[in-house]
């Protein structure tokens, strides 16, 4: 293997070769050859979209000595177009704005500017991450870039569009990086794989691909990290190297859910938690395995369909212990969870809520208050928002140390309390869901409701009090009405809660 990244070595040295992003192909490519082009352009989009490989293939294009005039495809041989790839052209500057930000850097480009291009036939300043000059700074360029000389072109780059003047936007041409598709990083990586000789298999392209948010750059890197393992590579090796949540750690939840072992299934979340996964993260994938499920239920012959890591042979597996309707729902569940992932503080009890609703075990089934449930039910159906008697996570072997017995009534309790709000917060309106998002129900009894918020909350909470009170009333149907008493909190409320 050779010594440099595979993303340094594989960058695209033509716009041809250039990965997705067609409009800024033809664009860029019909410009160079009418010859129109502008004094400045504006590159944006999310990291290893292909920004700065664009920026040098355009500086290449412009000053590429092989044709007498501009040229959609540079020699890569020439002088010029060498001595860009290395960054030492004299008459192309490479300026990562993110280390030289202040004014005089920009007063010594301008000054530069004036300067006639030296062997090539414009003078190119490209300024990466430009959203990190200065205000100063930015003024002192405006000007320039407002009325460049006639051989000077800038390339402005930045992930961070929002950070840069308006003046300075509205006088270039903007072109917008779009994030890649999974598909689109899979062809790539396996050319890539291909000429490096890296025996890797389509499902772990697959994983890397989705692990690297439509960034090619990051993609490379994982399969560069991935290269360096003497195993042939599978999905599991890459979640491993990318810190995911490997096929062995999901079909364990599956496991716990499919026996219906509550204690099991607290276990692992907390275990994959305590090994840094975060919620989130460990959501999306089950989200991606529940969809799996389904397409195998659905459609079982369709292995192209599926998009999570664990394997077609292990899903079909699992997929008997589940009808249609239960993954349906199951997944509906899991949506809506990582739906309040976003808002919430306390994203490890939410994970062990979800997790907990997809038990068969805790239906609603002889639970004092139910709501939602149609009576005939084949058993499987999960409990919905609004049932909050968690039945099932008491001790049953009686020794006290039976399975069951190790998840703390308090967890159940907070489970409970939990799911209440949750319930609450799903039937608000989508811009009070916000605010009650900030606040934790810690008590329920009889007709008083204790909601925790920080004290910066509290006058919202209080003046809110009769509409939550409403609101609690009906999502526990309870006959009475409620009271409902702010507690405020000081300790901000970031870990987990456990018993
Ligand atoms: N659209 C793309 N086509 C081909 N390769 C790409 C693309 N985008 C990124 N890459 C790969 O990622 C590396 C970094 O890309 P770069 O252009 O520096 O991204 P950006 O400046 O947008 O963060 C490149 O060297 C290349 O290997
Ligand atoms: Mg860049
Ligand atoms: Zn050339």
């Amino acid at each position: 293997m050779s010594t440099v990244a595979l993303h340094q070595k594989y960058r695209p040295q033509t716009l041809v070769e250039l990965v997705g992003q067609p409009y800024i192909k033809t664009a860029l490519t019909n410009a160079v050859k009418s010859l129109q082009i502008a004094p400045a352009y504006l590159f944006t989009g999310s990291r290893g979209t292909g920004k700065t490989s664009t920026a040098r293939i355009l500086a290449k294009s412009l000053n590429c000595l092989n044709t007498k005039k501009p040229t959609d495809k540079p020699c890569g041989i020439c002088q010029s177009c060498r001595s860009i790839e290395s960054s030492n052209s004299l008459d192309v500057s490479e300026i990562d704005a993110a280390s030289n930000n202040g004014v005089d850097d920009a007063r010594a480009l301008i000054e530069r500017c004036t300067l006639a291009p030296v062997a090539g036939r414009y003078r190119i300043f490209i300024l990466d991450e430009c959203h990190c000059l200065t205000g100063n700074a930015f003024n002192a360029l405006l000007k320039c870039i407002e009325e460049p000389p006639a051989h000077v072109v800038f390339i402005l780059c930045t992930t961070e569009l929002h950070k840069v003047l308006p003046t300075i936007v509205s006088r270039c041409q903007v072109f917008n990086f779009r994030t890649l598709s999974v598909q689109a990083i899979v062809q790539h990586l396996r050319i890539v794989a291909d000429a490096e000789s890296i025996s890797i298999d389509n499902e772990a392209l697959t994983a890397i691909a989705r692990l690297s948010d439509g960034g090619l750059r990051d993609a490379l890197q994982l399969l560069g990290q991935a290269s360096l393992l003497d195993a042939d590579i599978t999905a599991n090796h890459v979640m491993e190297i990318a810190g995911g949540v490997t096929e062995t750690e999901l079909m364990a939840i599956l496991q716990a859910i499919a026996t219906n072992s509550t204690f099991r299934l607290l276990q692992v979340a907390r275990e994959l938690v305590d090994f840094g996964k975060t919620p989130k993260l460990i959501l999306s994938n089950l989200l991606q395995t529940y969809r799996d499920l389904l397409i195998i239920k659905s459609a079982p012959k369709e292995q192209a369909l599926l998009t999570g890591c664990v394997s077609h042979t292990q899903l079909k597996a699992f997929a008997n212990h589940w009808n249609f309707e239960t993954l349906n729902l199951s997944l509906a569940e899991l949506q809506k969870a990582e739906n309040y992932l976003r808002y919430t503080v306390n994203a490890a009890v939410w994970l062990e809520v979800c997790l907990l609703n997809l038990m068969p075990s805790l239906l609603p089934v002889g639970a004092t208050k139910t709501v939602n449930v149609k009576p005939g039910h084949d058993g499987k159906l999960l409990p919905t928002f609004g049932t909050y008697t968690i039945n099932k996570v008491t001790d049953k072997s009686g020794d006290g140390k039976g399975e069951d017995s190790l998840l703390p009534a308090v967890a159940a309790n907070t489970a409970n309390l939990a799911q209440i709000w949750l319930s609450v917060m799903d039937k608000a309106k989508p811009n009070h869901q916000k605010l009650l998002a900030h606040a934790h129900l810690v008590k329920l009894q009889d007709d008083k409701a204790i909601l925790e918020v920080t004290p910066a909350y509290q006058k919202k909470f209080e003046n809110s009090k009769e509409a939550i009170a409403k609101m609690l009333q009906r999502a526990t149907q309870s006959p009475k009405p409620l009271t409902v008493l702010i507690k405020t909190t000081n300790h901000s409320n970031n870990g987990r809660v456990r018993g």
